[in-house]
């Protein structure tokens, strides 16, 4: 894994590689916080949009794209990541306040800003994991602001496709207690052995009533909607190739090693909350959308 490491040697940061996906997302987040039916409300996501060089111009409400809601990219693309930041924002917080972890560990934190967001209980811990270049924007865009974490909050700069669990474990996190974690938007970008790796490490570092939830894409080819308005949107107005920077390698079944541990699992499209909520993104032809799945995952008392 290391290997891997050391032959990646792209961007760290959020100016290009995977670091920008980041501040794509933070732009979808800032537009759903201001639309009238918003699904969620993130108001530091706009300030890491504003502040970066590599995201100028791109628009940070939806009265700034010219086609609104017909644009691919930032109607239909940027809703999906409205829906799913409200649905697992839904899934941490109960797991907090229902549950007893107090533990919370993002993976590919990228510019979450949950620690300030969200009313954790008393007690908790936020653990942002993501590369340093990230993490450094991250804490030079907050710092600008008035954000004050709501849980105490711990970054922790490290490569996922490295061994993290010294990282995590120095940093405070305690395995022998109750955690909630997401991996929310990550796993396609990581090789195979590392997503194996990351299940595994949650597994082992998870007491009883831990909980996890990630997202996955289930296409045996991505190359398959190569041509799809989604992809094609993000390559055309973002210079994004989402393509080029998802793992090519084979998947590993996540969910079913999870349930092979002892895990109780349940896995649904996003269109499922779509449904739920009475708003969101739904099917359509050619969807680059279509494989993906957000699974949910509880590890049971012993
Ligand atoms: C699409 S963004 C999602 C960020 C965040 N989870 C969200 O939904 O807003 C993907 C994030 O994964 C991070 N990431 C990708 N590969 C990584 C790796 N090998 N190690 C650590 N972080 C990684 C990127 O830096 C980026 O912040």
């Amino acid at each position: 894994m290391v290997d891997a490491v050391r032959q990646n040697t792209g961007v760290d940061g959020v100016e290009g590689g995977v670091g920008l996906t980041a501040l794509m997302v933070a732009a979808a987040r800032a537009i759903e916080t201001h639309r009238h039916d918003s699904l969620a409300q993130d108001v530091f996501a706009e300030h890491f949009v504003l502040a970066a060089p590599a995201s100028a111009g791109w628009p940070v409400r939806m009265q700034q794209v010219p086609d609104g809601d017909a644009n691919p990219l930032w109607g239909r693309f940027a809703r999906y990541f409205g829906l799913r930041t409200r649905v697992l924002d839904d899934f941490l917080l109960r797991s907090v306040h229902e549950g007893c972890a107090r533990q919370v560990v993002l993976l590919g934190a990228g510019l979450d800003s949950r620690a300030f967001r969200l009313d954790w209980p008393p007690g908790c811990v936020v653990f942002e994991v993501d590369r340093e270049g990230v993490l450094a924007f991250k804490r030079e865009v907050l710092g600008g602001t008035s954000a004050t974490p709501k849980a105490a909050r711990v970054a922790i700069p490290v490569d996922l496709r490295a061994d993290w669990v010294g990282a995590l474990t120095d940093a405070g996190f305690d395995p022998t207690a109750p955690s909630v974690w997401l991996a929310e938007g990550l796993l396609f970008y990581l090789p195979a052995a590392a997503e194996t790796y990351l299940i595994d490490t949650v597994d082992r570092l998870s007491a009883g009533g831990s909980a996890l939830a990630f997202e996955v894409k289930l296409e045996k080819d991505l190359l398959e909607y190569r041509d799809s308005p989604l992809y094609t949107s993000t390559r055309h107005q973002l210079g994004i190739d989402l393509l080029k920077l998802f793992d090519g390698e084979p998947r590993p079944d996540s969910a079913g090693d999870l349930a092979n541990k002892g895990w109780s699992t349940s896995v649904h499209t996003p269109f499922d909350f779509t449904h739920q909520h009475g708003r969101g993104p739904l099917p359509e032809r050619n969807d680059a959308l279509a494989g993906n799945r957000w699974v949910f995952a509880g590890k049971p008392q012993p």
